[in-house]
């Protein structure tokens, strides 16, 4: 298979496990994560991760740009048992697409990621159908998700905090496999970028916790193809984050609720850190 046919099929594959992973941690937090659907949920989430970033590596590996827009996932929303259905149906139908695939390609890696795509497909769908055979009548009939309670100016702007720590968090990934090559470098956008999916997941568990779907709403993803840029943006929407963090702390709602005061702090801390870092990177750059 020529490297183009290679960039896009892997690019398109990006987009459908980037569409896995929002959906199982949307799920996954309206259900909340000490519940046992949840907890499921938040875990099939990671590993849909894991396969993204494999994927996203081959992408950078290729010199290539990778696909950051999600994919659509069908899924029925009616009820518990035609939501887990869906689930089951998408990632059985992932099977002989990954293996297809698989078998059309000659890179042994690139084979064996897509392989692994498969098999690990093959048991999300049976972690699904488990799930969907022990659903409790009341579960089974019902489904994630309730009425707001929170006032919505406040509930706009924890979306928007999702929304915009969700594109910090994807523009970070996106050069951790662009720039793999800058060596250690790599690993340090990477290592960001996990904190950066923590931070997200403070202000989407809140929302979610209210009933409402957390809004995963891609801004403007930073193309630079030069690590001096690509620093550069990183450290000015580091420090544009924690600036806006510092005013949201004033905002008299957030006070009433002391576990997202304390996640705040500990964001403004971490970003503080990561701007410092980014800096020193700068210097060498
Ligand atoms: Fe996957
Ligand atoms: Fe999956």
């Amino acid at each position: 298979m020529k490297k183009g046919e290679v960039i896009d099929l892997v690019n398109r594959d990006l987009g459908d496990e980037h569409a896995a992973t929002l959906r199982y941690l949307i799920h996954g937090y309206l259900e909340g994560e000490d519940t046992p659907i949840g907890a499921s949920l938040l875990s099939r989430a990671r590993e849909e991760m894991w396969h993204m970033h494999w994927l996203g590596m081959i992408v950078g590996q290729l010199g290539a740009e990778p696909n950051l827009v999600p994919a659509a996932y069908p899924y029925d929303p009616t009820n518990r048992v035609t939501i887990f259905k869906s689930y089951v149906e998408y990632e059985e139908k992932l099977i002989p697409h990954y293996n297809g695939e698989a078998d059309r390609v000659d890179d042994p890696h690139i084979k064996r990621v897509l392989q692994r795509e498969a098999w690990e497909s093959a048991i999300h769908a049976r972690k699904f159908q488990r799930i969907l055979d022990k659903l409790s009548p009341e579960e089974a009939k019902g489904r994630p998700g309730g009425e707001a309670k929170l006032p919505k100016e406040f509930l706009d702007k924890l979306q928007k905090e999702i929304a915009s720590k969700y594109t910090e968090m994807l523009q970070h990934i996106r050069y951790s496999w662009v720039f793999q090559k800058e060596g250690i470098l790599g690993w340090q956008l990477m290592d960001q970028a996990m904190e950066k999916m923590k931070q997200l997941a403070h202000f989407a568990e809140d929302v979610a916790g209210d009933g409402i779907p957390p809004n995963f709403k891609q801004g403007q993803v930073d193309t630079s193809v030069t690590i001096g840029l690509a620093l550069k943006k990183a450290l000015e929407d580091v420090q544009n984050a924690r600036e806006g963090h510092l005013g949201f702390h004033k905002d008299g709602e957030v006070k009433k609720h002391p576990g997202l005061v304390i996640n705040l702090d500990l964001t403004v801390q971490q970003e503080e850190y990561q701007a410092a870092e980014i800096k020193d990177w700068t210097k060498n750059k």
